[in-house]
């Protein structure tokens, strides 16, 4: 402590003495020696500036904006003071617009009969929670969550032992044993304990056997507790609410928790608990039970469906089996039991849940019927998630769902349109993707009822004729990927001003592009590759557009490239290969910091590319391929110099793509022309080939080490390969092959353990060919027509002493080889299943090849938990963990 902070406190404690009794002076003074509460409360609240964004909840307003020095500050907004307005005895400012830091000489401690104080939901700026909150002894409520505090909880918190209700969550704070144990001994009077995401790590499980038996509120959701949840730990006779989520917890789900007397909410989500559920319960009447994501199994107890105040029930992503049992109340309003391994069908008692909002029994092998006789008398459904299951629709009553908002039967086996559709009219949320919906689009999706439309997904299906009028005017997202539309893209598409991601492609779409597309601010990912769009590219791309991805690859497009794109500063993807683009190098784009893929393959582009005309050109380019033009010249040595991405791995996001599109690309790997569905963001790709490239290979190609593949070929180089090839440390594809390269292979290339594939055919090559490591694996067709190659693996030794001759590669190898890439050329052809390979295949790239349920699982279920989070939390500011 620094000498001026003691003296401050001395000075400090003095003026508590002085002032506590006094009564409110009619003039306010600024004098801190005589600091009257209420210009202690006007000084504190001028040490910080008011800023709306430190506020996440709504309402949110500045309380202290109101507070006029000519008024008694018992008249302030947030403030309470006692009967004889002699003393302030609460004060609140939740919500305030509060930002700066919180200083342990606050005036706000110069009022010492504080019994109330609620600070919650501002942005002190990671202060510490002064050790001087210690000084508040009358304190019964203090709240801080959500004000960005960090640091150690400090142990004067424990002297507050009046103290009811203590909320400190949604900090950056830390808890350790210590103190941990003082706020459990001394604070006795404690009904509420609300420490979510504070740091507990350090804190032992058994360690809350002693928590005060009061306590009818604790919540210690999301604090790194970690360990076995022993049964009987819990002595809470008094307990309402009960939250140990997201944790570590593991060991058998404890049965004691299913008999407290007065529990009404029991969360247990997000932990690593195993075993079955009580399979009987006495006296419990919860109202709320979530223990989603643990590994739980067995089969779902019968007194699950007949609690009669149940009304929100959490058990997706486990493991259990059997049926659902048959409901006996309706107070159910959330039913999620989705991601679990149940079958059968639904049981009729779910038409008895009329108070029932959201339901969702996703990825599971359900039989569902839906059918009027079940879901019509649901009339508060908003939530309806049936995706990968067993559904079908043969019903011809239409019933209305009048409240449906959410409906997702993706994966579910349908050939036909929910006909029950026609009646919603708030519907937001609509994907019926991956079925075989056959035919045209009906018309009635492009009703009036379907004008909240915010997110439609259709990809996946056999839909057939026109791109469908819908009514665009609400609509952000629109997948209608993988059909077979045909016509033109409709000009109605204009209207979607709000339009964030449309994805048309592999359809047979024609015309032209409509050009309004990409005059929008809003739009940020245009996906119309594999369609049979002609015309040229839109030159409209405005200044602040949000385009973050480009995909046209596989149309007739022709013409130049319009310099506007120059204009998307935020594009990550431009992918234009496989049409009849013409003119030279676009070396504009160079000036785009967050390109990382460029694709401009087999179009009709020409010419040198010449010297950079940017400072620091494609900073952040991984994946650059220009196969397949006219390119002459020489390649482009100063390029290589700068292509920073290339060099250093600075990776935050594994995949391409934000939560909503992953993107998606044709990528040559091998020779085999591969759609990858998620392209992981370390994929780094050099492919030249087939161009009129002349002069040498640049040695500074070597530094471009997170390289996975390279190809050069059918090209004119000359010269040497250049050694430094032998750093590229992750290469694994390597194709010079067709061109007019002399010189030996440098020995530096044997030290290259990933490389997979060689191509070396077709050059003027002579001498040794390296040995050891990888090159034991190639065989004759990497190096065949070149002049005078010698040594392993062709016929032709070297001259004066044998070339080494190694053993043949045994399978044993071939297989550890795979297994260490992650990526073996085998695992293409056969495609994936779950478990072991689709372990170590995620490594770099997930394929299209079929999907199998478990995966489909998987994806769903991460999307699922994101929903789930976020509107658990409720916050904005969430998650900076
Ligand atoms: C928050 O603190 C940092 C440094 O600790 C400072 O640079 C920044 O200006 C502060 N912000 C506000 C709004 O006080
Ligand atoms: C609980 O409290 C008792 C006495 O106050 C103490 O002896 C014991 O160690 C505490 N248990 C734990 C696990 O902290
Ligand atoms: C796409 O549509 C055109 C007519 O617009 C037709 O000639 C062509 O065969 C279609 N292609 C496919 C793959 O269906
Ligand atoms: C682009 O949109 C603006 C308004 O958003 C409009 O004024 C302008 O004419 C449009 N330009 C083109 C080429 O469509
Ligand atoms: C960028 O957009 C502005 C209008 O927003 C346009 O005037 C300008 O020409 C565009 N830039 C390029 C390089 O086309
Ligand atoms: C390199 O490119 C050529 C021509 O584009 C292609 O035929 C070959 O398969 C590619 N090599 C590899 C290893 O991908």
């Amino acid at each position: 402590m620094g000498r001026s902070t003691w003296k401050y406190q001395v000075f400090f404690l003095f003026c508590l003495i002085l002032h506590s009794q006094l009564p409110f002076p009619s003039s306010l003074s600024s004098s801190l020696s005589s600091m009257p509460p209420c210009s202690a409360l006007l000084h504190f609240s001028k040490s910080f500036s008011l800023d709306k964004s430190a506020s996440a909840y709504d309402p949110s307003y500045p309380k202290t904006a109101s507070w006029q020095e000519d008024k008694h500050c018992c008249t302030w907004d947030g403030v309470e003071c006692d009967k004889n307005k002699s003393h302030v005895v609460g004060l609140d400012l939740t919500s305030s617009w509060l930002m700066g830091h919180f200083h342990s000489n606050s005036t706000l401690f110069f009022l010492p009969n504080l019994r109330r104080l609620n600070l919650a939901d501002n942005n002190f700026n990671f202060s510490r929670i002064p050790s001087e909150i210690g000084n508040f002894k009358s304190l019964t409520h203090l709240n801080l969550s959500n004000s960005v505090f960090s640091g150690q909880i400090p142990f004067e918190i424990s002297q507050l032992s009046s103290l009811v209700s203590l909320a400190l969550s949604w900090n950056e704070l830390l808890i350790e044993t210590p103190v941990w144990k003082r706020v459990i001994g001394n604070l006795t009077q404690l009904r509420e304990l609300i420490l979510d995401r504070t740091n507990m790590s350090s804190i032992r499980p058994n360690s809350l056997m002693n928590l005060s038996s009061s306590l009818t509120t604790l919540s210690l959701r999301y604090c790194d507790l970690r360990g076995k949840l022993e049964n009987n730990i819990l002595f809470l006779p008094s307990i309402q609410t009960l939250d140990l989520s997201d944790n570590s917890f593991n060991g058998l789900l404890p049965s004691s928790l299913f008999n407290l007397p007065n529990l009404s909410t029991l969360d247990l989500g997000y932990n690593q608990l195993v075993g079955p559920l009580p399979s009987h319960v006495s006296g419990l009447n919860l109202s709320v039970l979530s223990s989603s994501s643990n590994f739980l199994n067995g089969t779902l107890p019968s007194w699950l469906f007949s609690m009669p105040s149940l009304e929100t029930l959490y058990l997706y992503s486990n493991q259990f089996v059997d049926e659902i049992g048959e409901f006996k109340y309706n107070s159910l309003k959330n039913l999620d039991l989705g991601y679990n391994k149940l079958h059968g069908s639904i049981p009729r008692s779910v038409s008895r849940l009329v108070n029932l909002t959201s339901l969702s029994l996703s990825s599971n092998n359900l039989s569902i019927m839906l059918g009027s006789e079940m879901f019509s008398k649901l009339k508060n459904l908003e939530t309806l998630d049936l995706s990968n299951n067993l559904v079908s629709i043969n019903d011809n009553a239409i019933y209305a769902l009048p409240n449906l908002q959410y409906l997702d039967l993706a994966y579910s086996n349908i050939s036909e349109f929910p006909i029950f559709l026609r009646l919603t009219t708030n519907l937001r949320y609509l994907s019926l993707s991956n079925n075989q919906i056959y035919g045209q689009v009906p018309r009635w999706l492009g009703d009036v009822g379907m004008n909240s439309l915010y997110y439609v997904d259709l990809h996946d299906n056999l839909l057939q004729g026109p791109f469908p009028s819908l009514d665009f005017s609400s609509l952000h997202f629109i997948f209608f990927s993988k059909n077979n539309l045909t016509g033109e893209i409709p000009s109605l598409i204009c209207d979607a001003i709000h339009l964030e991601v449309l994805d048309l492609s592999h359809n047979n779409l024609s015309d032209m592009i409509p050009k309004c597309l990409v005059n929008s601010t809003a739009l940020s990912v245009l996906a119309l590759q594999m369609n049979s769009l002609h015309g040229t590219i839109p030159t409209t791309f405005v200044k602040g557009n949000n385009i973050r991805s480009i995909n046209l690859y596989g149309n007739q497009l022709e013409g130049p490239l319009p310099q506007s794109l120059a204009n998307c500063t935020y594009l990550e993807v431009l992918d234009l290969g496989n049409n009849k683009i013409n003119g030279a190098f676009p070396y504009w784009l160079g000036s785009l910091q967050k390109l990382q893929v460029l694709v401009l393959r087999s179009n009709r582009f020409q010419g040198c590319i010449g010297n950079p005309m940017t400072k620091f050109p494609f900073p952040n380019l991984r994946i650059i391929d220009i196969s397949n033009n006219q390119f002459n010249g020489s390649l482009p040595i100063t390029y290589f110099e700068y292509l920073k991405a290339m060099m250093n791995v600075d990776v935050s996001e594994l995949y391409m793509g934000d939560n909503y599109y992953q993107d998606s690309l044709n990528i040559m790997i091998n020779g085999h022309y591969i759609e990858l569905e998620k392209v992981q963001n370390i994929f780094t790709i050099i492919d030249f080939s087939n161009n009129s490239f002349s002069g040498e290979m640049p040695k500074t190609i070597g530094r471009l080490k997170l390289l996975i593949g390279l190809n050069f070929s059918y090209n004119n180089l000359i010269g040497y390969i250049p050694s430094s090839i032998g750093n590229l440390d992750e290469l694994e594809w390597l194709d010079l092959s067709f061109n007019k390269l002399s010189g030996e292979i440098p020995s530096q290339l044997a030290d290259l353990t990933t490389l997979e594939v060689l191509k070396l055919s077709h050059n003027q090559l002579t001498g040794h060919i390296p040995s050891g490591n990888q090159f034991n694996t190639f065989n004759n067709d990497s190096y065949t027509e070149n002049l005078g190659l010698c040594g392993f693996p062709l016929s032709r030794t070297c001259d004066n002493h044998e070339a080494k001759q190694p053993p043949p590669p045994t399978l044993q190898q071939d297989e550890n080889l795979e297994h260490e890439n992650g990526f073996g050329w085998q695992a293409v052809s056969i495609g994936y299943a779950c478990g072991t390979i689709f372990g170590t295949f995620v490594g770099y790239l997930m394929f299209k090849i079929g999907k199998p349920k478990c995966l489909v699982r998987m994806v769903k279920l991460e999307q699922h938990i994101m929903l789930r989070r976020l509107k658990k939390n409720g916050h904005k500011r969430g998650g900076r963990r």
